[in-house]
């Protein structure tokens, strides 16, 4: 079994002044190899702030997402490099509002976890239908084109995490139900299988939608399922540590 791991987007949310929620999460994180792998993925500015913050913690830390070069006339954006350098270890890419508000393609999100890839991050790629293309019964094979076309030539099954995200899901406050996710996330597995042989069986494959301290634990124990990328319920200590304690039972 994959090791666990709970991962909050903090999203276009917070300011200095939320830092203490960030040191609240490190500090009921112990720094150890046992129990559920915990990560918060936050805003470029606060990443070196609270990279510092939980050193010595088990929490890590992570950006939401970045460019596929290394460094030039890009701006306003931020490379792999510089989230490593100001302390992340992880980097979602691929996110549906990155896909929809920035026109971010499969292509392009290969690119992006390529570039984590190569300066030392482990990238969350994730995919996930619209409701239409679900109304279409459309879902395995948008799943599957996705998976196809956004994890990158170089990726090996023990650098990659993969985060299954229903758009209609997403902040909504409308899960998917547990077959549905169990559906999709077993055809994710098949997928990376196809891939990576008896590696793939290692990847984890987060469940991410409007996942809270109220339906972690069901989610969680659905087959496939290694962990949850969590948005609002990540804001608040008390909401994610509470997701963090059902994940470590
Ligand atoms: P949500 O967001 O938990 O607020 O639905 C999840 C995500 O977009 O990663």
């Amino acid at each position: 079994m994959p090791r666990t791991l709970i991962a909050g987007n903090w999203k276009m949310n917070g300011l200095r002044a939320n830092l203490a929620e960030i040191e609240q999460v490190g500090a009921a994180v112990p720094a150890s190899d046992l129990g559920p792998e915990v990560l918060l993925c936050l805003p470029a500015t606060l990443i070196q702030a609270a990279a510092a913050s939980v050193v010595g913690s088990g929490l890590k830390i992570g950006g939401e997402t970045c460019h596929s070069k290394e460094k030039g006339a890009h701006t306003g954006d931020i490379s792999a490099e510089m989230l490593k350098d100001a302390g992340a270890s992880f980097v979602i890419v691929g996110h549906s509002e990155r896909r929809a508000d920035h026109a971010e393609t499969d292509s392009v999100v290969a690119a992006q976890a390529s570039a984590a890839l190569r300066a030392g991050l482990t990238p969350i790629i994730c995919v996930g239908e619209t409701l239409a293309e679900r109304d279409a019964g459309e879902v395995l094979k948008i799943i599957s084109s996705q998976m196809a076309g956004s994890i990158p030539q170089d990726a090996e099954a023990s650098t990659i995490v993969i985060a299954y995200e229903p758009v209609w899901a997403i902040g909504t406050g409308r899960v998917a139900n547990t077959d549905q996710i169990a559906e999709v996330h077993g055809l994710i597995r098949n997928l990376l299988t196809d891939r990576f042989g008896e590696a793939g069986k290692g990847v984890r494959i987060l469940y991410g939608g409007s996942m809270n301290p109220g339906n972690a634990a069901e989610i969680l124990g659905v087959a496939e399922v290694n962990g949850g990328l969590i948005g609002g319920a990540s804001l608040k200590a008390a909401d994610f540590l509470a997701i963090y304690r059902q994940a470590a039972q």
